[in-house]
């Protein structure tokens, strides 16, 4: 944790920050730590968070907003989001130039939230440690639930994905993203098998699995695999 937020606040002074710093950070943030843990580390890396992941290529909140909106047949402008994980906005931000206005962000992170907030996407943002608390929204009252980035090992505990079921409206999309990597590949069978309960109990229904290769550089051998 340490390593990493003096390399982050190394990278705020240091115009000759590499591929190679950010890699660093992106290893630690993969590392297994608790969900306290992982929202403290995203709390430090706030502040870098966009210029890093740019230096990545992180192209998952533009794919997913992408993926989302080729199936969403109903009115962009009344149509209500909730960006699970929102981190500083950047799923919401792509949705917006799709069509998209009503946004309602929630993350663990308060630092990420303040960024978030200085966007002036939101219509409201709280903070929620995914796993312990409760996603803070009623049932069935958003036409598309989206989380990018956070459905991986150490991040956000797969008992959520019912309760983004939950606050889905009948007919509404569920839009989630994972990664492939050998580390997460046990959280993501495990994911697929949630997945699959929820379709035995008809709650939903599969549209589409995109598998993506490069959704963002690979940062190291482990890291190189798909994401959907
Ligand atoms: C890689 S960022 C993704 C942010 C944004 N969705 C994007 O794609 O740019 C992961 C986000 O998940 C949040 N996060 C991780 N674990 C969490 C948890 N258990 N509860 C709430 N937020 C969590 C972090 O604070 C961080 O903002």
């Amino acid at each position: 944790m340490a390593d990493a937020w003096s390399q982050t606040t190394t990278g705020m002074a240091n115009s000759s920050w590499t591929f190679s710093d950010v890699r660093n950070v992106i290893l630690s943030a993969h590392k297994n730590t608790g969900a306290q843990d992982k929202v403290g580390f995203y709390d430090t890396w706030a502040e870098n968070y966009e210029q890093d992941v740019a230096l990545l290529d992180y192209r998952a909140p533009l794919l997913a907003a992408e993926c989302v909106s080729s199936f969403f047949r109903g009115d962009r402008e009344k149509a209500a989001v909730l960006d699970v994980a929102c981190g500083t906005g950047l799923v919401s931000a792509h949705l917006k130039k799709m069509g998209f206005r009503h946004f309602v962000g929630i993350d663990g992170s308060l630092k990420m939230l303040e960024l978030a907030k200085k966007t002036g996407l939101y219509q409201q943002l709280t903070q929620c440690l995914l796993g312990q608390d409760e996603v803070p929204v009623k049932s069935e009252t958003h036409d598309i639930v989206i989380i990018v980035g956070a459905l991986s090992v150490g991040h956000v505990p797969l008992t959520v994905i019912r309760e983004l079921w939950d606050a889905t409206k009948p007919g509404g999309y569920v839009c989630m993203t994972t990664r492939g990597n050998p580390d997460n590949r046990e959280y993501k069978a495990e994911l697929e098998q949630m997945i699959r309960a929820l379709e035995e109990e008809q709650k939903w229904s599969r549209v589409t699995v995109v598998e993506v290769e490069e959704w963002e550089k690979a940062v190291s051998e482990q890291d190189s695999g798909p994401g959907f």
